[in-house]
Protein backbone atom coordinates (compact mmCIF):
# COMPACT_ATOMS: atom_id res chain seq x y z
CA UNK A 1 0.00 0.00 0.00
CA UNK A 2 1.63 3.25 -0.91
CA UNK A 3 1.85 5.32 1.84
CA UNK A 4 -0.21 8.44 0.88
CA UNK A 5 1.00 10.49 3.97
CA UNK A 6 4.47 12.07 3.87
CA UNK A 7 6.37 11.23 7.22
CA UNK A 8 5.81 13.26 9.72
CA UNK A 9 8.89 14.68 11.29
CA UNK A 10 8.08 15.64 14.32
CA UNK A 11 11.13 15.34 16.76
CA UNK A 12 11.30 17.30 19.80
CA UNK A 13 13.87 19.60 19.94
CA UNK A 14 13.51 21.71 23.25
CA UNK A 15 16.35 21.20 25.65
CA UNK A 16 15.52 21.79 29.81
CA UNK A 17 17.98 21.95 32.09
CA UNK A 18 17.29 20.71 35.71
CA UNK A 19 19.43 21.11 39.04
CA UNK A 20 18.60 19.93 42.63
CA UNK A 21 15.92 21.07 43.96
CA UNK A 22 14.40 20.72 47.49
CA UNK A 23 11.16 21.63 49.60
CA UNK A 24 8.74 20.75 46.74
CA UNK A 25 5.53 21.85 47.67
CA UNK A 26 2.32 21.63 45.67
CA UNK A 27 -1.67 21.81 45.69
CA UNK A 28 -3.07 21.50 42.29
CA UNK A 29 -5.14 19.14 40.03
CA UNK A 30 -3.75 17.61 36.93
CA UNK A 31 -5.69 16.91 33.86
CA UNK A 32 -8.09 14.66 32.78
CA UNK A 33 -6.47 11.18 32.32
CA UNK A 34 -5.56 10.70 28.76
CA UNK A 35 -6.75 6.91 28.79
CA UNK A 36 -10.39 7.62 29.84
CA UNK A 37 -10.29 11.34 28.01
CA UNK A 38 -10.09 9.15 24.68
CA UNK A 39 -12.94 6.86 25.61
CA UNK A 40 -15.08 9.89 26.42
CA UNK A 41 -14.67 11.24 22.99
CA UNK A 42 -14.88 8.31 21.08
CA UNK A 43 -17.70 7.08 23.18
CA UNK A 44 -19.53 10.63 23.23
CA UNK A 45 -18.95 10.44 19.55
CA UNK A 46 -20.73 7.23 19.19
CA UNK A 47 -23.43 7.29 21.48
CA UNK A 48 -27.09 9.68 20.96
CA UNK A 49 -27.59 12.91 22.03
CA UNK A 50 -25.07 15.70 22.98
CA UNK A 51 -22.08 15.35 25.89
CA UNK A 52 -19.94 17.89 27.57
CA UNK A 53 -16.50 16.61 28.89
CA UNK A 54 -15.02 18.39 31.27
CA UNK A 55 -11.46 18.24 32.97
CA UNK A 56 -10.99 16.82 29.09
CA UNK A 57 -6.99 16.06 29.39
CA UNK A 58 -4.77 18.50 27.52
CA UNK A 59 -2.59 16.31 25.99
CA UNK A 60 -1.74 16.25 21.99
CA UNK A 61 -2.79 12.91 21.86
CA UNK A 62 -6.48 12.90 22.69
CA UNK A 63 -6.47 16.06 20.79
CA UNK A 64 -5.50 13.76 18.37
CA UNK A 65 -8.34 12.05 18.78
CA UNK A 66 -10.45 14.61 18.50
CA UNK A 67 -9.10 15.67 15.20
CA UNK A 68 -10.13 12.07 13.93
CA UNK A 69 -13.59 12.20 14.95
CA UNK A 70 -14.31 15.53 13.39
CA UNK A 71 -12.69 14.41 10.32
CA UNK A 72 -15.11 11.54 10.42
CA UNK A 73 -18.26 14.30 10.70
CA UNK A 74 -18.54 14.41 14.20
CA UNK A 75 -19.65 18.01 15.66
CA UNK A 76 -17.24 19.20 18.30
CA UNK A 77 -16.66 22.66 19.79
CA UNK A 78 -13.34 23.05 21.81
CA UNK A 79 -13.48 25.48 25.09
CA UNK A 80 -10.60 24.92 26.92
CA UNK A 81 -10.63 21.92 28.80
CA UNK A 82 -14.26 21.84 28.11
CA UNK A 83 -15.59 19.83 24.68
CA UNK A 84 -18.61 19.67 23.54
CA UNK A 85 -19.78 16.61 21.20
CA UNK A 86 -22.50 15.92 19.29
CA UNK A 87 -23.14 12.17 19.22
CA UNK A 88 -24.12 11.09 16.02
CA UNK A 89 -24.97 7.45 17.09
CA UNK A 90 -23.53 3.64 15.74
CA UNK A 91 -24.89 4.69 11.95
CA UNK A 92 -24.05 8.55 12.12
CA UNK A 93 -20.46 8.84 11.08
CA UNK A 94 -19.37 9.67 7.87
CA UNK A 95 -16.31 8.57 5.23
CA UNK A 96 -13.40 11.11 5.53
CA UNK A 97 -12.14 13.13 2.90
CA UNK A 98 -8.59 12.78 4.18
CA UNK A 99 -6.32 10.50 5.76
CA UNK A 100 -6.28 10.41 9.87
CA UNK A 101 -3.49 11.22 11.83
CA UNK A 102 -2.88 10.39 15.02
CA UNK A 103 0.20 12.01 15.81
CA UNK A 104 1.96 9.90 18.46
CA UNK A 105 -1.29 8.11 19.54
CA UNK A 106 -1.01 4.34 20.03
CA UNK A 107 -4.58 5.01 22.10
CA UNK A 108 -6.26 6.95 19.19
CA UNK A 109 -5.17 4.54 16.15
CA UNK A 110 -5.94 1.17 18.03
CA UNK A 111 -9.01 1.81 20.13
CA UNK A 112 -10.59 4.11 16.69
CA UNK A 113 -9.92 0.89 14.45
CA UNK A 114 -12.44 -0.88 16.30
CA UNK A 115 -14.95 1.49 15.39
CA UNK A 116 -13.89 1.97 12.00
CA UNK A 117 -14.19 -1.91 11.36
CA UNK A 118 -17.35 -0.89 11.99
CA UNK A 119 -18.01 1.17 9.30
CA UNK A 120 -19.25 0.81 5.70
CA UNK A 121 -16.51 2.67 4.05
CA UNK A 122 -13.06 2.81 4.22
CA UNK A 123 -11.02 5.01 6.09
CA UNK A 124 -6.96 5.50 6.20
CA UNK A 125 -5.44 5.87 9.37
CA UNK A 126 -1.58 6.93 10.32
CA UNK A 127 0.67 8.49 12.61
CA UNK A 128 3.80 9.95 13.12
CA UNK A 129 7.66 8.10 12.66
CA UNK A 130 6.99 6.30 16.12
CA UNK A 131 3.48 5.15 15.29
CA UNK A 132 4.64 3.81 12.44
CA UNK A 133 6.92 1.49 13.83
CA UNK A 134 4.52 0.48 16.49
CA UNK A 135 2.77 -3.28 15.96
CA UNK A 136 -0.85 -3.24 14.57
CA UNK A 137 -1.38 -7.10 13.59
CA UNK A 138 -2.48 -6.61 17.43
CA UNK A 139 -5.77 -4.92 16.10
CA UNK A 140 -5.81 -6.09 12.51
CA UNK A 141 -6.04 -10.19 13.95
CA UNK A 142 -9.22 -9.29 15.75
CA UNK A 143 -10.65 -7.23 13.60
CA UNK A 144 -9.71 -9.24 10.20
CA UNK A 145 -11.26 -12.55 12.63
CA UNK A 146 -14.57 -10.43 12.62
CA UNK A 147 -14.66 -9.66 9.09
CA UNK A 148 -13.13 -6.33 8.73
CA UNK A 149 -10.80 -5.75 5.13
CA UNK A 150 -7.36 -3.80 6.75
CA UNK A 151 -4.07 -3.22 4.57
CA UNK A 152 -1.29 -2.44 6.55
CA UNK A 153 2.80 -2.00 5.48
CA UNK A 154 3.99 -5.37 6.26
CA UNK A 155 0.85 -6.89 7.74
CA UNK A 156 1.87 -4.77 10.90
CA UNK A 157 1.85 -1.13 10.00
CA UNK A 158 0.34 2.03 9.47
CA UNK A 159 -0.97 3.43 7.12
CA UNK A 160 -3.73 1.23 8.17
CA UNK A 161 -6.41 1.42 5.23
CA UNK A 162 -9.21 -0.10 6.79
CA UNK A 163 -12.69 -1.34 5.19
CA UNK A 164 -15.95 -2.16 7.30
CA UNK A 165 -19.40 -3.51 8.42
CA UNK A 166 -21.03 -6.58 8.26
CA UNK A 167 -18.94 -7.66 10.91
CA UNK A 168 -19.81 -10.91 13.15
CA UNK A 169 -19.05 -11.47 16.72
CA UNK A 170 -15.45 -13.53 17.70
CA UNK A 171 -14.56 -14.99 21.10
CA UNK A 172 -10.65 -13.64 21.28
CA UNK A 173 -7.96 -13.78 23.86
CA UNK A 174 -5.49 -11.60 23.27
CA UNK A 175 -1.62 -13.32 22.37
CA UNK A 176 -0.59 -10.24 24.99
CA UNK A 177 -2.39 -8.00 28.22
CA UNK A 178 -3.38 -4.83 26.45
CA UNK A 179 -6.04 -2.52 26.95
CA UNK A 180 -5.77 -1.24 23.37
CA UNK A 181 -6.59 -4.57 22.10
CA UNK A 182 -9.32 -5.58 24.37
CA UNK A 183 -10.64 -1.93 23.74
CA UNK A 184 -10.65 -2.43 19.95
CA UNK A 185 -11.99 -5.68 19.66
CA UNK A 186 -15.35 -4.80 22.31
CA UNK A 187 -15.91 -1.59 20.40
CA UNK A 188 -16.04 -3.15 17.26
CA UNK A 189 -18.23 -5.35 19.14
CA UNK A 190 -20.71 -2.51 19.00
CA UNK A 191 -21.08 -2.73 15.79
CA UNK A 192 -21.11 -6.72 14.82
CA UNK A 193 -24.01 -9.12 15.07
CA UNK A 194 -23.99 -11.19 18.02
CA UNK A 195 -22.19 -11.30 21.21
CA UNK A 196 -18.10 -10.52 21.01
CA UNK A 197 -16.21 -11.82 23.52
CA UNK A 198 -12.45 -10.84 24.91
CA UNK A 199 -10.64 -13.25 27.26
CA UNK A 200 -8.16 -11.47 29.30
CA UNK A 201 -5.06 -13.73 30.96
CA UNK A 202 -4.19 -10.90 32.50
CA UNK A 203 -6.39 -8.28 33.57
CA UNK A 204 -5.63 -4.53 31.95
CA UNK A 205 -7.50 -1.13 32.67
CA UNK A 206 -10.83 -1.41 32.53
CA UNK A 207 -11.96 2.15 31.63
CA UNK A 208 -13.55 0.78 28.06
CA UNK A 209 -16.07 -1.12 29.97
CA UNK A 210 -17.00 1.44 32.51
CA UNK A 211 -17.70 4.04 29.98
CA UNK A 212 -19.75 1.15 28.10
CA UNK A 213 -21.93 0.50 31.72
CA UNK A 214 -22.10 4.38 32.31
CA UNK A 215 -23.51 4.50 28.45
CA UNK A 216 -26.10 1.95 29.24
CA UNK A 217 -24.66 -0.76 27.28
CA UNK A 218 -25.42 -4.22 28.10
CA UNK A 219 -22.11 -5.74 28.87
CA UNK A 220 -21.35 -9.14 30.77
CA UNK A 221 -18.00 -9.33 32.78
CA UNK A 222 -16.86 -12.41 34.18
CA UNK A 223 -13.46 -13.54 36.68
CA UNK A 224 -11.76 -16.45 35.24
CA UNK A 225 -8.57 -17.70 37.45
CA UNK A 226 -6.85 -14.82 37.67
CA UNK A 227 -8.16 -13.33 34.43
CA UNK A 228 -11.36 -12.09 33.30
CA UNK A 229 -14.50 -12.71 30.51
CA UNK A 230 -15.86 -9.63 29.06
CA UNK A 231 -18.94 -9.70 26.42
CA UNK A 232 -20.82 -6.82 24.32
CA UNK A 233 -24.01 -7.63 22.34
CA UNK A 234 -24.11 -5.76 18.90
CA UNK A 235 -26.34 -3.03 17.79
CA UNK A 236 -27.76 -1.80 20.57
CA UNK A 237 -27.84 2.10 20.95
CA UNK A 238 -25.65 3.79 23.62
CA UNK A 239 -26.69 6.87 25.56
CA UNK A 240 -24.39 10.37 25.45
CA UNK A 241 -22.76 10.44 28.65
CA UNK A 242 -24.13 13.74 28.76
CA UNK A 243 -22.24 16.03 31.72
CA UNK A 244 -18.99 13.85 32.52
CA UNK A 245 -15.79 15.47 34.31
CA UNK A 246 -12.90 13.18 33.67
CA UNK A 247 -11.06 12.11 36.41
CA UNK A 248 -7.29 13.39 36.74
CA UNK A 249 -4.31 11.14 35.32
CA UNK A 250 -2.95 9.00 37.52
CA UNK A 251 -0.35 8.50 35.03
CA UNK A 252 0.91 12.32 35.06
CA UNK A 253 0.51 12.41 38.72
CA UNK A 254 3.27 9.56 39.52
CA UNK A 255 5.55 11.74 38.11
CA UNK A 256 4.48 14.43 41.22
CA UNK A 257 4.27 11.41 43.83
CA UNK A 258 7.81 9.82 42.97
CA UNK A 259 9.17 13.50 42.52
CA UNK A 260 7.66 14.23 46.00
CA UNK A 261 8.99 10.87 47.58
CA UNK A 262 12.81 11.16 46.46
CA UNK A 263 13.39 14.88 47.11
CA UNK A 264 14.24 16.17 50.51
CA UNK A 265 11.11 17.66 52.85
CA UNK A 266 8.66 17.62 49.72
CA UNK A 267 4.80 17.64 50.39
CA UNK A 268 2.36 17.49 46.97
CA UNK A 269 -1.05 17.36 47.19
CA UNK A 270 -2.94 16.26 43.92
CA UNK A 271 -6.61 16.65 43.78
CA UNK A 272 -9.37 14.96 42.40
CA UNK A 273 -7.13 12.03 40.90
CA UNK A 274 -8.45 8.73 38.69
CA UNK A 275 -7.58 5.70 41.21
CA UNK A 276 -9.34 2.52 39.74
CA UNK A 277 -7.24 -0.15 40.83
CA UNK A 278 -6.40 -1.61 37.25
CA UNK A 279 -4.28 1.75 37.10
CA UNK A 280 -3.11 2.08 40.88
CA UNK A 281 -0.25 -0.65 40.96
CA UNK A 282 2.94 2.01 41.30
CA UNK A 283 0.94 3.16 44.12
CA UNK A 284 1.03 0.00 45.76
CA UNK A 285 4.28 -0.74 44.69
CA UNK A 286 5.88 2.54 46.50
CA UNK A 287 3.63 1.87 49.40
CA UNK A 288 5.10 -1.27 49.83
CA UNK A 289 9.12 -0.18 49.55
CA UNK A 290 7.45 2.46 52.50
CA UNK A 291 6.70 5.49 49.98
CA UNK A 292 4.39 8.21 52.36
CA UNK A 293 1.14 8.67 50.16
CA UNK A 294 -2.15 9.38 51.57
CA UNK A 295 -5.05 8.52 49.51
CA UNK A 296 -7.96 11.30 50.91
CA UNK A 297 -11.82 11.66 50.30
CA UNK A 298 -12.05 8.35 47.93
CA UNK A 299 -15.19 8.52 46.02
CA UNK A 300 -16.71 7.40 42.71
CA UNK A 301 -17.59 9.81 39.31
CA UNK A 302 -18.66 8.57 36.75
CA UNK A 303 -18.19 4.85 37.81
CA UNK A 304 -14.29 5.71 38.08
CA UNK A 305 -13.25 5.92 41.37
CA UNK A 306 -11.34 8.72 42.54
CA UNK A 307 -9.77 10.52 45.24
CA UNK A 308 -6.99 13.27 46.36
CA UNK A 309 -3.20 12.20 46.61
CA UNK A 310 -0.76 13.32 49.17
CA UNK A 311 2.77 12.29 48.78
CA UNK A 312 5.46 13.75 51.12
CA UNK A 313 9.57 12.49 51.06
CA UNK A 314 10.17 8.86 52.48
CA UNK A 315 12.79 6.72 52.98
CA UNK A 316 12.16 3.61 50.47
CA UNK A 317 13.34 0.24 51.41
CA UNK A 318 12.98 -3.62 50.67
CA UNK A 319 13.68 -5.90 47.55
CA UNK A 320 11.24 -6.22 45.13
CA UNK A 321 10.62 -8.84 42.22
CA UNK A 322 7.74 -7.72 40.13
CA UNK A 323 5.91 -9.59 37.08
CA UNK A 324 3.16 -10.72 35.64
CA UNK A 325 -0.13 -9.45 36.29
CA UNK A 326 1.27 -6.48 38.64
CA UNK A 327 3.95 -5.36 35.79
CA UNK A 328 0.58 -5.00 33.22
CA UNK A 329 -0.96 -2.77 35.73
CA UNK A 330 2.02 -0.57 36.26
CA UNK A 331 3.04 -0.54 32.58
CA UNK A 332 3.05 3.29 31.77
CA UNK A 333 4.54 4.27 35.31
CA UNK A 334 7.95 1.55 34.92
CA UNK A 335 9.76 4.94 33.83
CA UNK A 336 9.37 6.76 36.80
CA UNK A 337 8.95 3.64 39.20
CA UNK A 338 13.07 3.08 37.90
CA UNK A 339 13.89 6.32 39.06
CA UNK A 340 12.53 5.87 42.22
CA UNK A 341 14.11 2.84 43.30
CA UNK A 342 17.68 4.19 42.38
CA UNK A 343 16.87 5.91 45.64
CA UNK A 344 15.98 2.50 47.21
CA UNK A 345 17.27 0.86 50.33
CA UNK A 346 17.46 -2.87 48.60
CA UNK A 347 16.78 -3.62 44.86
CA UNK A 348 13.70 -3.62 42.09
CA UNK A 349 13.21 -6.44 39.95
CA UNK A 350 11.37 -5.97 36.62
CA UNK A 351 10.43 -8.96 34.67
CA UNK A 352 7.36 -9.68 32.37
CA UNK A 353 7.41 -6.11 30.49
CA UNK A 354 8.55 -6.96 27.08
CA UNK A 355 5.58 -4.84 25.91
CA UNK A 356 8.19 -2.02 27.13
CA UNK A 357 9.88 -2.41 23.60
CA UNK A 358 7.26 -1.18 21.12
CA UNK A 359 6.05 1.97 23.31
CA UNK A 360 6.59 5.23 22.18
CA UNK A 361 9.90 4.29 22.55
CA UNK A 362 11.70 1.46 23.16
CA UNK A 363 11.28 2.20 26.96
CA UNK A 364 13.76 -0.34 28.47
CA UNK A 365 16.59 0.43 26.42
CA UNK A 366 16.02 4.52 27.19
CA UNK A 367 15.35 3.66 30.87
CA UNK A 368 19.07 1.98 30.79
CA UNK A 369 20.64 4.26 28.96
CA UNK A 370 19.77 7.20 30.32
CA UNK A 371 20.31 5.49 34.04
CA UNK A 372 24.08 4.66 32.53
CA UNK A 373 24.45 8.14 31.71
CA UNK A 374 23.47 9.44 34.67
CA UNK A 375 26.26 7.13 36.52
CA UNK A 376 23.70 4.45 37.68
CA UNK A 377 24.58 0.48 37.50
CA UNK A 378 21.67 -1.69 35.74
CA UNK A 379 21.47 -4.57 34.33
CA UNK A 380 18.97 -4.72 31.18
CA UNK A 381 17.23 -7.93 30.42
CA UNK A 382 14.91 -8.60 27.70
CA UNK A 383 11.71 -8.44 29.26
CA UNK A 384 13.19 -5.71 32.19
CA UNK A 385 15.93 -4.69 34.27
CA UNK A 386 17.11 -4.77 37.35
CA UNK A 387 18.35 -1.65 39.40
CA UNK A 388 20.23 -2.29 43.18
CA UNK A 389 20.19 1.23 45.34
CA UNK A 390 20.67 3.10 46.88
CA UNK A 391 22.77 5.15 43.83
CA UNK A 392 23.81 8.78 43.66
CA UNK A 393 22.57 10.17 40.78
CA UNK A 394 24.80 12.36 38.72
CA UNK A 395 23.72 15.52 36.36
CA UNK A 396 24.40 14.29 32.62
CA UNK A 397 22.81 14.84 29.07
CA UNK A 398 19.95 12.02 28.37
CA UNK A 399 17.23 11.89 25.75
CA UNK A 400 14.01 11.33 25.78
CA UNK A 401 14.38 9.48 22.63
CA UNK A 402 10.96 11.47 21.59
CA UNK A 403 8.85 10.08 24.61
CA UNK A 404 6.85 11.98 26.66
CA UNK A 405 7.42 9.24 29.62
CA UNK A 406 10.93 8.96 29.33
CA UNK A 407 11.05 13.18 29.42
CA UNK A 408 9.29 13.62 32.33
CA UNK A 409 10.95 10.79 34.22
CA UNK A 410 14.27 11.83 33.92
CA UNK A 411 13.33 15.68 34.38
CA UNK A 412 12.50 13.91 38.14
CA UNK A 413 15.71 12.17 38.02
CA UNK A 414 17.35 15.59 37.60
CA UNK A 415 15.83 16.82 40.89
CA UNK A 416 18.05 14.54 42.50
CA UNK A 417 20.97 14.29 40.83
CA UNK A 418 24.47 16.23 41.59
CA UNK A 419 24.94 18.62 39.17
CA UNK A 420 23.12 20.05 36.35
CA UNK A 421 20.96 17.34 34.15
CA UNK A 422 19.96 18.22 30.93
CA UNK A 423 16.57 16.29 29.08
CA UNK A 424 16.67 16.53 25.62
CA UNK A 425 13.34 16.93 23.49
CA UNK A 426 11.68 17.81 26.66
CA UNK A 427 8.57 18.61 24.60
CA UNK A 428 7.91 15.62 24.14
CA UNK A 429 6.06 15.51 27.36
CA UNK A 430 3.37 17.82 25.84
CA UNK A 431 1.81 14.10 24.23
CA UNK A 432 0.36 13.68 27.82
CA UNK A 433 0.99 16.09 29.83
CA UNK A 434 1.81 19.96 28.44
CA UNK A 435 1.87 21.41 31.87
CA UNK A 436 4.74 19.13 33.14
CA UNK A 437 7.12 21.63 33.39
CA UNK A 438 4.76 24.50 34.68
CA UNK A 439 3.73 22.74 37.00
CA UNK A 440 6.70 20.98 38.44
CA UNK A 441 8.92 24.25 38.63
CA UNK A 442 5.62 26.15 40.25
CA UNK A 443 6.20 23.36 43.11
CA UNK A 444 9.79 24.45 43.15
CA UNK A 445 11.39 22.25 40.94
CA UNK A 446 14.54 24.25 39.37
CA UNK A 447 14.35 23.73 35.75
CA UNK A 448 15.26 26.05 33.04
C1 LIG B 1 -3.75 2.35 27.19
C2 LIG B 1 -3.30 1.08 27.34
C3 LIG B 1 -1.88 0.73 27.50
C4 LIG B 1 -1.05 1.94 27.88
C5 LIG B 1 -1.37 3.15 27.06
C6 LIG B 1 -2.84 3.51 27.19
C7 LIG B 1 -5.19 2.57 27.06
O1 LIG B 1 -1.38 0.21 26.28
O2 LIG B 1 0.33 1.64 27.78
O3 LIG B 1 -0.59 4.25 27.48
O4 LIG B 1 -5.65 3.73 27.17
O5 LIG B 1 -5.91 1.60 26.84
P1 LIG B 1 -1.59 -1.33 25.88
O6 LIG B 1 -3.00 -1.61 26.07
O7 LIG B 1 -1.15 -1.46 24.48
O8 LIG B 1 -0.71 -2.07 26.81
Amino acid sequence: MKNTMSEIKEHNTTTVKITRSARLRGDFQIPGDKSISHRSAMFAAIGNGESRLRNYSSARDCQSTLDCLEALGVKIQRENDQILIEGVGLDGLREAARVLDVGNSGSTIRMLSGILAGQNFTTEITGDASIQRRPMKRVIDPLTLMGARIEARENNFAPLKITGGNLKAIEYTPPMASAQVKSCTLLAGLFAEGKTTVIEKTPTRNHTEVMMQETGAAIEIEALDGGERISVTGGQSLRALGEYTVAGDLSSAAFFIVAALISPDAEIRLRHIGINPSRTGLIDVLKQMGGQIEIENPRLAHGEPVADLLARSSELRGNLELSGAVVANLIDEVPILAIAATQLDGSLTIRDARELRVKESDRIRAIVDNLRQMGIEVEEFEDGFRLTGKQQLRGARVESCDDHRIAMAFTVAGLIAEGETEVGGADAASVSLPEFYQLLARSGGSIH
